[in-house]
């Protein structure tokens, strides 16, 4: 299983270094499990400090569609891959929502994630006023991936985001294979108020791993035992 943890815009220099520094201890003998923190980029230079040499992987939580130029306040791929990620975040309803993310700007950027030779990781969900539709949405949201590889995509319905709320497995499953049938190529997780109390519910046979928000702040419920 593959653990994905989106930091999002948390912790301080400090908790960061505790926390990545306590995660090689918990689990540095797991073979099963692989596990990957999605940090804010200023973090970079301390993952590479702390995961250089360990089987643990970092990456971004956003990117721009070029590697250089005048994009003031911008995050360049390749960068970031020469700083050590291996993955970034795109599409996340977050930055769909509160950035006003369009449907080409994230297949650009997945495409230069790609060439910087790391893999997106692609958020697809459906909000709760499109759940009867929720695989026309989910289709129209992986329009174009097909050729992208390798691609991650973590089913996020927006309504299970921070909400505490989660999908039953039979709504996992539909949405799985729908993201299956658009990108056979891809790895499927899922995300949303995922953490140690209910992941078990949410596993089902497609199911390749968690995108973990909230719970990927502090390492006992990161590791989901
Ligand atoms: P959550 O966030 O686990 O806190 O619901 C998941 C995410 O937004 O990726």
């Amino acid at each position: 299983m593959i653990y994905v943890g989106n930091w999002k815009m948390n912790q301080s220099f400090e908790g960061a270094q505790k926390f990545l520094q306590s995660l090689k201890k918990r689990v540095s003998e797991e073979k099963q499990k692989s596990y990957i923190i999605l940090s804010p980029a200023v973090l970079f230079g301390l993952m590479k400090d702390e995961f250089s040499g360990t089987n643990f992987n970092w990456g971004g939580q956003n990117c721009f569609y070029k590697n250089e130029g005048p994009y003031t306040g911008e995050n360049s791929p390749q960068l970031m891959y020469e700083m050590g990620a291996r993955y970034v975040l795109v599409g996340h309803s977050e930055r769909r929502l509160l950035f006003g993310e369009t449907h080409e700007m994230i297949l650009e950027k997945a495409h230069i994630i790609v060439q910087n030779k790391m893999t997106p990781i692609l958020c697809v969900g459906e909000s709760l006023e499109q759940r009867s539709q929720f695989q026309n949405v989910l289709k129209s949201q992986l329009t174009g991936f097909s050729n992208i590889s390798p691609l991650m995509v973590a089913y996020e319905p927006v309504w299970a985001i921070g909400s505490g709320k989660i999908p039953n497995n039979l709504q996992i499953q539909s949405a799985l294979s729908v993201i299956k049938e658009a990108v056979p190529q891809s790895t499927v997780l899922y995300g949303g108020s995922v953490n140690s109390q209910v992941f078990r519910t949410l596993l089902c046979k497609e199911l390749e791993g968690f995108l973990i928000g909230k719970a990927s702040l502090n390492v006992d419920s990161f590791i989901l035992e």
